[in-house]
């Protein structure tokens, strides 16, 4: 039995680097999106072009809608599902220690961390991410509630319980090194695929996620490394955060390289953690690696991201509100390394991915732009980026910074069904833009347009569904 869900279909294509996105920008305004009983796609295209093969489907018609592959968010926190928007009174470590490290101890009870779970998932499907990369919650209970819940919608998560063995004196969060290890040893073998039958079929991942350098001392990061060296052909991923705040001396990067004594702070997660940046454990660099923030790499730490094929996850709604500055669009992808979208959130206070592109759009066209006119920079780094690249980061790159490109992403041939559904009839400024904007008489510019205000001004209360592998999620309440 296929299932045909007509549309109006946009997605990239193939797998191209995200410079190369515009070409591979496929549309079908007039589209049908054929999924087997599987839930792989068997046919993307014009409605009017099926093969006659798929006569006889069952069809669903979104008619006005837009049909997106899946949102994937490849940096986001459970344990702040309740603490967005809070007010640290400073940057990054005050907001750390003022709202979050408290917040996250929270779900020390375990009533609150099923509603954090339940609420987590729910907003997943809500807001048409299909995929997350996500920072758990140190409480064993609580990363069950979220895999067990994340089970039962049918939704993809990887996620790894947040290890911290620094952390303030009242901190409930902080284990011994020994426990980290052991703890996050038991989340692996309860919750990961380790077999590759069960990974090829596989909805949830583990990830070993120390919370950043500063938050582990040298010995986790050693046994931690020979912990994911055993696992990591496994499939198991890493993430952590990497060159975030960049306050001279007291924020985080000055402080991770003073507390270390490293050169650079990519080499505390590259195995060279001690002192003159020498080995001292195992590299954490790869694949199934993905790095957040990344704002302030040096050239040297961006090759190295690059040649290791780890991916960074751009956080611009959260670089915004923490005042981290922005990563610099040109110079990474220049590095070429992965660049995927995430949310940061509750370091973001927006979990809808379209929104984190118009932030990410925004946040590049004005990057380096100085307040007054003198001093306009010859080396400009402003980047008008074309919506294929905004659509790219939000959904295929979030799936290659994953390793799953195989999988999900767009809507090639033989991929599974992972898509959103966005209706415009929700919302009234979106319809009524849509419906009556300039649409230019060069087809090309009037879809590049067309899809600019897809994203730009879509909001969470226009998706009217969210399907992984051809089915369609459901949220608590139904
Ligand atoms: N660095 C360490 N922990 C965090 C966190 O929770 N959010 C962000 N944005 N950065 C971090
Ligand atoms: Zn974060």
């Amino acid at each position: 039995m296929i299932t045909i869900h007509k549309g109006h279909i946009f997605h990239i294509a193939g797998a191209p680097m995200v410079t190369a996105a515009a070409e591979a920008l496929a549309w079908f305004p007039n589209g049908a999106l054929a999924i087997d009983r599987s839930g792989r796609i068997v046919y993307c295209g014009n409605w009017a072009d099926r093969p006659a093969g798929l006569d006889g489907s069952q069809v669903i018609d979104h008619h006005g809608c837009y049909i997106l592959p899946g949102f994937v968010d490849t940096h986001m926190h459970f344990p702040q599902v309740f603490c967005a928007g809070a007010y640290g009174g400073g940057q990054l470590l005050e907001w750390l220690n003022n709202c979050v490290f408290p917040s996250e101890g929270l779900l020390a009870d375990p009533e609150y961390a099923r509603t954090a779970a339940n609420e987590w998932c729910d907003r997943m499907i809500n807001s048409g991410t299909t995929m997350g990369l996500i920072f758990g919650s140190a409480f064993p209970h609580a990363q069950d509630f979220l895999f067990e819940t994340a089970r039962e919608r049918g939704l993809r998560i990887v996620c790894g319980r947040g290890v911290e063995t620094i952390a303030p004196e009242w901190s409930k969060q902080r284990t011994t090194e020994e426990e980290a290890v052991r703890l996050v040893r038991a989340e692996i073998e309860k919750w990961h695929p380790l077999t590759p039958e069960a990974r090829k079929v596989a909805l949830q991942f583990v990830a070993i996620v120390p919370r950043f350098s500063l938050s582990v001392t040298p010995k986790t990061l050693a046994a931690l490394g020979d912990l994911y060296h055993e696992y990591r052909d496994r499939g198991v991923y890493f993430t952590s955060h990497l060159n975030e705040n960049a306050r001279p001396k007291t924020g985080e990067i000055d402080s991770t390289k003073a507390v270390y004594k490293v050169a650079a702070y990519l080499d505390t997660y590259d195995g060279k953690f001690l002192p003159g940046s020498q080995v001292g454990g195992k590299s954490f660099l790869g694949k199934r690696s993905v790095f957040a923030h990344c704002a302030h790499c040096t050239d040297k730490e961006l090759a190295r991201l690059a040649e290791s094929g780890s991916s960074i996850a751009h956080c611009p709604v959260s670089q915004l509100f923490l005042g981290s500055g922005t990563m610099p669009w040109r110079r990474t992808v220049a590095a070429g390394v992965n660049i995927a979208i995430g949310s940061d959130y509750g370091g973001g206070d927006e979990f809808f991915v379209p929104q984190i592109l118009n932030a990410c759009f925004k946040a590049h066209i004005s990057e380096g732009i100085p307040v007054g006119m003198d001093s306009y920079p010859s080396d400009d780094q402003s980047i008008s980026l074309h919506p294929a690249e905004l659509l790219f980061t939000g959904t295929l790159a979030g799936a290659r910074a994953l390793d799953q490109e195989d999988r999900f992403g767009n809507f090639d041939v033989g991929k599974e069904a992972d898509f959103v559904v966005m209706d415009p009839s929700k919302c009234n400024t979106y319809a009524m833009t849509l419906k009556h904007m300039y649409k230019n008489p060069v087809t090309k510019l009037a879809r590049d347009a067309q899809l600019f205000a897809v994203i730009m001004l879509a909001r969470e209360s226009v998706v009217s569904g969210t399907y992984v592998r051809g089915r369609k999620l459901k949220t608590s309440k139904g």
